[in-house]
């Protein structure tokens, strides 16, 4: 396995639009060995999701996975879930605002507004047809994840630029106030 390069906001090709991948291709070596090398990555620099395009290759997959890291006790823990072809469909137009970060614009946080409850229908790295219903929080990393696979960064779904934060000031001034808010 390897650790894969993170492509940074500004590289073309986190403006393509990524192509689906046939179904009997899934299990090849090469396939199999991407996705391998995209939990590397995605572990090794602490995302809670990583799309394909994000590491250089345009196909449609991505994975998420949140696990109790240090500092982070918010109890937002998913299992390792590596989805292909993915298919979103909104069941509820009811739209809620949340924090958001990203790989490939590093050190970064801002407020988007997501979806709350989305279906999901997609293979897994077995080739499996899964579908599932997601909402919250694992309705917004699919979200983020899925806008990588058509050429969109957490930017695009901004309301307004106001809450958009370095790290520390995140911190300073955005996490403080939730905190101070209960
Ligand atoms: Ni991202």
């Amino acid at each position: 396995m390897s650790i894969l390069k993170v492509a940074k906001l500004g590289n073309p090709i986190l403006r393509e639009i990524a192509k689906p991948i046939p179904l009997e291709r899934i299990k090849s070596p090469e396939v199999q060995q991407l996705i391998q090398d995209m939990i590397e990555t995605m572990r090794e620099y602490e995302g809670v999701g990583l799309a394909a395009p994000q590491v250089h290759r345009p196909l449609q997959i991505f994975m998420i996975e949140s696990m109790e890291r240090s500092g982070k006790e918010d109890g937002k823990t998913t299992p390792l879930m590596v989805l292909i072809n993915p298919v979103l469909t909104i069941i509820s137009e009811n739209l809620y605002e949340d924090w958001e970060g990203c790989l490939s614009v590093p050190d970064l946080r801002g407020l988007v507004p997501r979806y709350r409850q989305i279906k999901v229908q997609a293979y897994d790295l077995s080739g499996r047809v899964i579908d599932f219903e997601a909402e919250d929080f694992l309705a917004r990393v699919i979200q983020h994840e899925h806008d990588h696979l058509m050429g969109k960064v957490f930017f695009d779904r901004m309301r307004s630029f106001d809450s958009l934060s370095y790290l520390q000031e995140f911190v300073r001034y955005w996490q403080k106030e939730q905190k101070d808010s209960g």
